[in-house]
Protein backbone atom coordinates (compact mmCIF):
# COMPACT_ATOMS: atom_id res chain seq x y z
CA UNK A 1 0.00 0.00 0.00
CA UNK A 2 0.87 3.69 -0.83
CA UNK A 3 0.01 5.94 2.83
CA UNK A 4 0.07 9.75 1.51
CA UNK A 5 -0.30 12.28 4.61
CA UNK A 6 -1.45 15.32 2.65
CA UNK A 7 -2.25 19.02 4.61
CA UNK A 8 -4.50 21.49 3.14
CA UNK A 9 -6.86 19.10 1.25
CA UNK A 10 -10.11 21.35 1.96
CA UNK A 11 -9.78 22.67 -1.17
CA UNK A 12 -6.98 23.83 -3.59
CA UNK A 13 -4.11 22.24 -4.87
CA UNK A 14 -4.40 19.87 -1.57
CA UNK A 15 -7.73 18.91 -2.80
CA UNK A 16 -7.14 18.51 -6.12
CA UNK A 17 -4.11 16.37 -5.09
CA UNK A 18 -6.00 13.81 -3.14
CA UNK A 19 -8.50 13.38 -5.81
CA UNK A 20 -5.61 12.45 -8.05
CA UNK A 21 -3.89 9.99 -5.90
CA UNK A 22 -6.97 8.02 -4.75
CA UNK A 23 -7.68 6.89 -8.40
CA UNK A 24 -4.89 4.56 -7.75
CA UNK A 25 -6.23 1.44 -5.84
CA UNK A 26 -2.94 1.61 -3.50
CA UNK A 27 -3.67 4.32 -2.36
CA UNK A 28 -4.25 5.47 1.37
CA UNK A 29 -4.49 9.10 2.02
CA UNK A 30 -5.13 11.05 5.53
CA UNK A 31 -6.01 14.35 4.66
CA UNK A 32 -5.42 17.38 7.61
CA UNK A 33 -7.30 20.42 7.35
CA UNK A 34 -10.26 22.58 9.20
CA UNK A 35 -13.28 21.48 5.95
CA UNK A 36 -13.54 17.87 4.88
CA UNK A 37 -14.77 17.94 1.31
CA UNK A 38 -13.52 14.76 0.37
CA UNK A 39 -15.40 11.34 1.26
CA UNK A 40 -13.72 8.37 -0.23
CA UNK A 41 -13.15 4.86 1.20
CA UNK A 42 -9.40 5.16 0.96
CA UNK A 43 -9.66 8.69 2.62
CA UNK A 44 -9.47 9.79 6.28
CA UNK A 45 -9.82 13.01 7.13
CA UNK A 46 -8.54 15.06 10.28
CA UNK A 47 -9.96 17.92 11.15
CA UNK A 48 -7.31 20.56 12.28
CA UNK A 49 -6.59 24.27 12.19
CA UNK A 50 -2.25 24.29 11.84
CA UNK A 51 -2.02 27.49 12.93
CA UNK A 52 -2.89 25.62 16.58
CA UNK A 53 0.29 24.25 17.30
CA UNK A 54 -0.37 22.63 20.56
CA UNK A 55 -3.24 21.38 19.44
CA UNK A 56 -1.43 19.65 16.75
CA UNK A 57 1.55 18.08 18.69
CA UNK A 58 -1.55 16.62 20.87
CA UNK A 59 -3.29 15.09 17.88
CA UNK A 60 0.49 13.60 16.04
CA UNK A 61 -0.01 9.91 16.84
CA UNK A 62 -3.35 9.81 15.55
CA UNK A 63 -1.96 11.75 12.34
CA UNK A 64 1.46 8.88 11.68
CA UNK A 65 -0.27 5.48 12.41
CA UNK A 66 1.79 2.48 12.91
CA UNK A 67 1.57 0.63 9.23
CA UNK A 68 2.45 -3.06 8.47
CA UNK A 69 2.00 -2.88 4.93
CA UNK A 70 3.55 0.07 3.56
CA UNK A 71 5.15 0.07 0.09
CA UNK A 72 5.26 4.03 0.06
CA UNK A 73 4.98 6.89 2.96
CA UNK A 74 5.01 10.49 1.45
CA UNK A 75 4.15 14.03 3.41
CA UNK A 76 2.89 15.96 1.70
CA UNK A 77 2.92 19.56 3.51
CA UNK A 78 0.69 21.72 1.33
CA UNK A 79 -1.41 23.86 3.47
CA UNK A 80 -0.47 27.48 3.25
CA UNK A 81 -1.74 30.93 4.18
CA UNK A 82 -0.31 34.15 3.06
CA UNK A 83 -2.09 35.99 5.73
CA UNK A 84 -3.19 39.63 5.66
CA UNK A 85 -1.08 41.63 2.65
CA UNK A 86 0.02 44.45 3.92
CA UNK A 87 3.25 46.53 4.91
CA UNK A 88 5.39 45.70 7.67
CA UNK A 89 4.49 49.23 9.95
CA UNK A 90 0.61 48.60 9.44
CA UNK A 91 0.03 45.07 10.35
CA UNK A 92 -1.85 43.12 13.65
CA UNK A 93 1.28 41.02 15.48
CA UNK A 94 -1.02 38.53 15.36
CA UNK A 95 -1.07 37.78 12.07
CA UNK A 96 3.21 37.02 11.89
CA UNK A 97 2.47 33.68 14.12
CA UNK A 98 -0.38 32.59 12.15
CA UNK A 99 1.68 32.99 8.78
CA UNK A 100 4.90 31.62 10.50
CA UNK A 101 3.02 28.79 12.43
CA UNK A 102 0.86 27.16 9.42
CA UNK A 103 3.57 27.52 6.94
CA UNK A 104 6.94 26.66 8.89
CA UNK A 105 6.19 25.43 12.55
CA UNK A 106 3.42 22.74 11.33
CA UNK A 107 5.54 21.43 8.40
CA UNK A 108 8.57 21.21 10.47
CA UNK A 109 6.42 19.39 13.37
CA UNK A 110 5.03 17.31 10.35
CA UNK A 111 8.52 16.11 9.20
CA UNK A 112 9.80 15.44 12.34
CA UNK A 113 7.30 13.34 13.37
CA UNK A 114 7.25 10.77 10.25
CA UNK A 115 10.33 10.86 9.70
CA UNK A 116 10.62 9.40 13.64
CA UNK A 117 7.74 7.31 13.25
CA UNK A 118 8.39 5.65 9.98
CA UNK A 119 12.41 5.36 10.74
CA UNK A 120 11.85 1.56 10.95
CA UNK A 121 9.70 1.60 7.98
CA UNK A 122 11.56 -0.27 5.14
CA UNK A 123 9.70 1.30 2.55
CA UNK A 124 10.21 4.17 -0.11
CA UNK A 125 9.71 7.94 1.88
CA UNK A 126 8.94 11.00 0.19
CA UNK A 127 8.66 14.65 1.98
CA UNK A 128 7.04 17.05 -0.68
CA UNK A 129 6.61 20.75 0.82
CA UNK A 130 4.88 23.12 -1.57
CA UNK A 131 7.06 26.39 -1.33
CA UNK A 132 6.44 29.29 -3.63
CA UNK A 133 8.52 31.48 -6.29
CA UNK A 134 7.85 34.29 -3.67
CA UNK A 135 10.23 32.50 -1.04
CA UNK A 136 13.11 33.14 -3.81
CA UNK A 137 12.62 37.25 -3.83
CA UNK A 138 11.03 39.86 -2.09
CA UNK A 139 7.24 41.09 -2.76
CA UNK A 140 5.90 44.38 -1.02
CA UNK A 141 3.10 43.56 1.26
CA UNK A 142 3.99 40.04 0.97
CA UNK A 143 6.67 40.04 3.81
CA UNK A 144 5.48 36.98 5.95
CA UNK A 145 4.60 35.03 3.30
CA UNK A 146 7.76 35.26 1.32
CA UNK A 147 10.74 34.82 4.42
CA UNK A 148 8.15 31.78 5.59
CA UNK A 149 8.49 29.87 1.96
CA UNK A 150 12.21 30.84 2.21
CA UNK A 151 12.14 29.28 5.03
CA UNK A 152 10.52 25.73 4.11
CA UNK A 153 13.26 25.60 1.26
CA UNK A 154 15.98 26.03 3.25
CA UNK A 155 14.63 23.61 6.05
CA UNK A 156 13.43 21.16 2.90
CA UNK A 157 17.57 21.48 1.74
CA UNK A 158 18.57 20.78 5.63
CA UNK A 159 16.41 18.04 6.22
CA UNK A 160 17.79 16.46 2.87
CA UNK A 161 21.17 16.66 3.86
CA UNK A 162 20.79 14.59 7.15
CA UNK A 163 19.20 12.16 5.58
CA UNK A 164 22.02 11.51 3.01
CA UNK A 165 24.38 11.84 5.96
CA UNK A 166 22.26 8.83 7.58
CA UNK A 167 21.63 6.93 3.95
CA UNK A 168 18.26 6.44 4.57
CA UNK A 169 16.85 6.89 1.28
CA UNK A 170 14.29 9.84 2.37
CA UNK A 171 13.56 12.30 -0.21
CA UNK A 172 12.69 15.65 0.04
CA UNK A 173 11.47 18.51 -2.26
CA UNK A 174 10.46 22.37 -1.54
CA UNK A 175 8.46 23.18 -4.76
CA UNK A 176 7.28 26.30 -6.33
CA UNK A 177 3.91 25.05 -8.02
CA UNK A 178 3.29 28.24 -10.15
CA UNK A 179 0.62 30.38 -10.50
CA UNK A 180 -2.24 28.30 -9.89
CA UNK A 181 -6.33 29.61 -9.58
CA UNK A 182 -7.48 28.48 -6.54
CA UNK A 183 -8.69 30.92 -3.28
CA UNK A 184 -5.48 32.09 -2.57
CA UNK A 185 -4.82 33.69 -5.87
CA UNK A 186 -8.58 35.05 -5.78
CA UNK A 187 -7.51 36.81 -2.08
CA UNK A 188 -4.54 38.50 -3.59
CA UNK A 189 -6.45 40.11 -6.48
CA UNK A 190 -8.72 41.59 -3.86
CA UNK A 191 -6.02 43.50 -2.37
CA UNK A 192 -6.26 47.22 -2.63
CA UNK A 193 -2.92 48.73 -4.67
CA UNK A 194 -1.87 50.70 -1.52
CA UNK A 195 -0.99 47.19 0.27
CA UNK A 196 -0.03 45.45 -2.52
CA UNK A 197 2.25 47.04 -5.66
CA UNK A 198 1.52 44.33 -7.82
CA UNK A 199 -1.62 43.80 -7.80
CA UNK A 200 -2.67 44.49 -11.70
CA UNK A 201 -0.54 42.47 -12.69
CA UNK A 202 -2.11 39.16 -10.70
CA UNK A 203 -5.67 40.46 -12.10
CA UNK A 204 -4.23 39.90 -15.80
CA UNK A 205 -2.98 36.75 -15.28
CA UNK A 206 -6.49 35.22 -14.21
CA UNK A 207 -7.97 37.77 -17.17
CA UNK A 208 -5.26 36.42 -19.63
CA UNK A 209 -6.26 32.80 -18.84
CA UNK A 210 -2.23 32.55 -17.49
CA UNK A 211 -3.44 30.30 -14.37
CA UNK A 212 -2.78 26.84 -14.19
CA UNK A 213 -5.96 24.49 -12.55
CA UNK A 214 -5.38 22.96 -9.17
CA UNK A 215 -5.78 20.00 -11.46
CA UNK A 216 -3.08 19.98 -13.90
CA UNK A 217 -0.44 20.94 -10.68
CA UNK A 218 -2.11 17.83 -9.01
CA UNK A 219 -1.09 15.62 -12.29
CA UNK A 220 2.53 17.36 -12.52
CA UNK A 221 3.03 16.40 -8.00
CA UNK A 222 1.79 12.75 -9.04
CA UNK A 223 4.24 12.53 -11.73
CA UNK A 224 6.98 14.15 -9.34
CA UNK A 225 6.38 11.64 -6.58
CA UNK A 226 6.51 8.47 -9.12
CA UNK A 227 10.00 9.83 -10.22
CA UNK A 228 13.00 7.75 -9.36
CA UNK A 229 15.66 9.14 -7.37
CA UNK A 230 18.42 12.05 -8.38
CA UNK A 231 15.99 13.52 -11.12
CA UNK A 232 15.64 16.62 -9.11
CA UNK A 233 16.90 19.23 -6.73
CA UNK A 234 15.51 19.70 -3.63
CA UNK A 235 14.42 23.29 -4.18
CA UNK A 236 12.65 23.17 -7.50
CA UNK A 237 9.73 24.32 -9.91
CA UNK A 238 6.96 22.84 -11.29
CA UNK A 239 7.87 23.38 -14.67
CA UNK A 240 10.76 21.24 -14.15
CA UNK A 241 8.51 18.40 -14.41
N1 LIG B 1 -2.23 29.32 -5.77
C1 LIG B 1 -1.04 29.77 -6.11
O1 LIG B 1 -0.88 30.51 -7.10
C2 LIG B 1 0.16 29.36 -5.31
C3 LIG B 1 1.42 29.84 -5.74
C4 LIG B 1 2.54 29.48 -5.02
C5 LIG B 1 2.43 28.66 -3.92
N2 LIG B 1 1.20 28.21 -3.52
C6 LIG B 1 1.15 27.34 -2.34
O2 LIG B 1 0.34 26.21 -2.61
C7 LIG B 1 -0.20 25.70 -1.40
C8 LIG B 1 -1.69 25.45 -1.57
O3 LIG B 1 -2.32 26.70 -1.81
P1 LIG B 1 -3.64 26.87 -2.68
O4 LIG B 1 -3.32 27.78 -3.78
O5 LIG B 1 -4.25 25.56 -2.94
O6 LIG B 1 -4.49 27.74 -1.63
P2 LIG B 1 -5.98 27.63 -1.10
O7 LIG B 1 -6.93 27.29 -2.18
O8 LIG B 1 -6.18 28.85 -0.29
O9 LIG B 1 -5.90 26.34 -0.15
C9 LIG B 1 -5.19 26.36 1.05
C10 LIG B 1 -5.31 25.00 1.69
O10 LIG B 1 -4.68 25.06 2.97
C11 LIG B 1 -5.60 24.69 3.98
N3 LIG B 1 -5.41 25.56 5.14
C12 LIG B 1 -5.33 26.91 5.14
N4 LIG B 1 -5.19 27.36 6.40
C13 LIG B 1 -5.17 26.25 7.19
C14 LIG B 1 -5.07 26.07 8.60
N5 LIG B 1 -4.97 27.09 9.45
N6 LIG B 1 -5.10 24.80 9.07
C15 LIG B 1 -5.23 23.75 8.24
N7 LIG B 1 -5.33 23.86 6.90
C16 LIG B 1 -5.31 25.12 6.40
C17 LIG B 1 -6.99 24.87 3.38
O11 LIG B 1 -7.90 23.90 3.89
P3 LIG B 1 -9.09 24.28 4.90
O12 LIG B 1 -9.71 25.54 4.41
O13 LIG B 1 -9.97 23.07 4.87
O14 LIG B 1 -8.41 24.43 6.23
C18 LIG B 1 -6.75 24.60 1.90
O15 LIG B 1 -6.95 23.25 1.60
C19 LIG B 1 0.13 26.73 -0.32
O16 LIG B 1 1.23 26.29 0.45
C20 LIG B 1 0.53 27.96 -1.11
O17 LIG B 1 1.42 28.79 -0.41
C21 LIG B 1 0.07 28.54 -4.19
Amino acid sequence: MEYYFITGTGKGIGKALAEALLENEEAFVTGISRHQTINHPRYRHLNMDLSETQNLLTHLPEIFQQVQDADKLVLVNNAGVLGEIGYVGEKQNEDFNYVFSVNVTAPAILMNAFLHTYREVKAEKIILNISSGAGKYPMDGWASYCASKAALDLFSESVQLEQNLLNSGVRVFSLAPGIVDTQMQAQIRETPSAQFSQVSKFKDYKASGSLASPETVAKKLKKLLKLPPGNLKVVCRIDEL
